[in-house]
Order: structure tokens, then sequence, then C-alpha cells
């Protein structure tokens, strides 16, 4: 069974969608070790109450590669074979993307290329923009560059605040991250160029539309 590692860095909800799919059986999957950069992480305290192996390595006042590098080790130690980054707000050096070759997933709350970065739901307020989103995407040497495996979209509203419009992004985050790592999970996918093209199931026809 494949092993799957989290990084995260805050609240966890992500981590919590994820888990709860790898205990339902939808992902066939076993979830090795979580991994906090932020000792005070509210993911990292449930991850424990949630009886997975939980570890924080704060990142604090640590040089980048370094760090990674002390991150990859344990990851390696634990054999995990694929990456999920659920909120864990660091950039990630180039070694620990070799580290892990198309094995690392992160999800973001924009419907990617459009605002990359930080504080993402506010700058699509702030633009204008009538429908923003969440995408999950491999992480590649760039920042929210990599190719996408999924997006979902919302509304923005026009009585939106940041609070409201995070919550509706946040929904779809967890619904789509879970697929997401199902279908790395299962080898159910290949790339053409940046695009990620899904492989159906035997007896699987095209989705209609
Ligand atoms: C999520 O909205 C996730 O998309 C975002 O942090 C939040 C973490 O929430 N990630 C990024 O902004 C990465 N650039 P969670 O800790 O409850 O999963």
């Amino acid at each position: 069974m494949k092993k799957l590692g989290i990084l995260l860095s805050g609240r966890g909800s992500n981590f919590e969608s994820i888990a709860r799919a790898v205990q339902e059986g939808t992902i066939a999957a076993e979830i090795s070790l979580v991994l906090s950069n932020r000792c005070e992480a509210r993911g990292i305290v449930r991850a424990k109450e949630m009886g997975f192996k939980a570890l924080c390595i704060p990142s604090q006042g640590r040089q980048r590669e370094e760090y990674d590098r002390e991150v990859v080790k344990v990851l390696k130690d634990h054999k995990v074979d694929l990456v999920c980054m659920a909120g864990f707000l660091r950039i990630l050096s180039p070694y620990f993307i070799q580290a892990f070759p198309n094995r690392i997933l992160n999800i973001h709350p924009s419907l990617l290329p459009a605002f990359p970065g930080l504080d993402v739901q506010r700058q699509a307020l702030e633009w204008g923009v009538k429908f923003s989103g969440c995408t999950v995407h491999i992480a590649d040497e760039t920042l929210d560059g990599g190719p996408i495996l999924r997006q979902a979209v919302v509304p923005v509203l026009d009585d939106d605040t940041e609070g409201t419009l995070s919550l509706r992004i946040l929904r779809e985050e967890h619904r789509i991250y879970p697929e997401a790592i199902r279908l790395m999970v299962e080898d159910r996918i290949r790339t053409e160029g940046r695009r990620v093209i899904e492989v159906k199931k035997e007896g699987e026809g095209p989705k209609k539309v």
C-alpha cells in the first residue's frame, strides 16, 4: 500500500479531509506521517488525536535547504511515496522537489495561474474577479506553478468578505484534494507537456459534459 506524508503549518482541515478519505477506504493508502513546521499548529494536535504519527520540526530561523534536507530524510525514513502539502506555508527548495520527482502535491486556494502566493482570497476580492476556486497541482520548482490535477470553481458574491469566500473555497478543497490524491495513488494520470490527463479505469467511458 502506498504511503502518504502530509505537510501542514496550521489548522489542518485539508489534512482531516484526506484522513477521512483514507479511513473510509476511498484512498487506498496509509498516512505514515503528518509533519508540521509549526509546533502550535492545530493540524498536528488533530493528527495526534486521530492516532496518526505526527511530528513537528520547527523551521523558524533555519536555512531553507538545510531544513528541507532534514524533512526529506524523515519522509524517506517513513518510506513516503507521495508528499501532500496541506496548507504547508513554505516554498520547497529544488533539493526537496528533486527528492520526490512528480510526487509532491499542493492545494492552493485560487484558480491558478491566477493569484499565486499568499492572501489570495483577499487578492481575488480586490481584483474583482467574479469566480475563484482552488487548484491541486504537482509541485515543481516554481511558486504554485506545477501541472494541474484538479480545479473547482466558486462564485464570488457581492457581499463576500475574505472569510466567506475562503470558506466557500475550502469546502471545494476538501472535495477535490482527496480526489486528486486518489488519482495519484491509483497511478491514473499521465502527462502531456503541462497537461495532466486522467487515465480511465477499464469499463469507464468518457465523462459526459
Ligand atoms: C488552505 O486554504 C490551503 O489551500 C491554503 O492554506 C489553507 C490551509 O487550510 N494553502 C495555501 O495558501 C498554499 N499556498 P487548512 O490548514 O485548514 O488545510
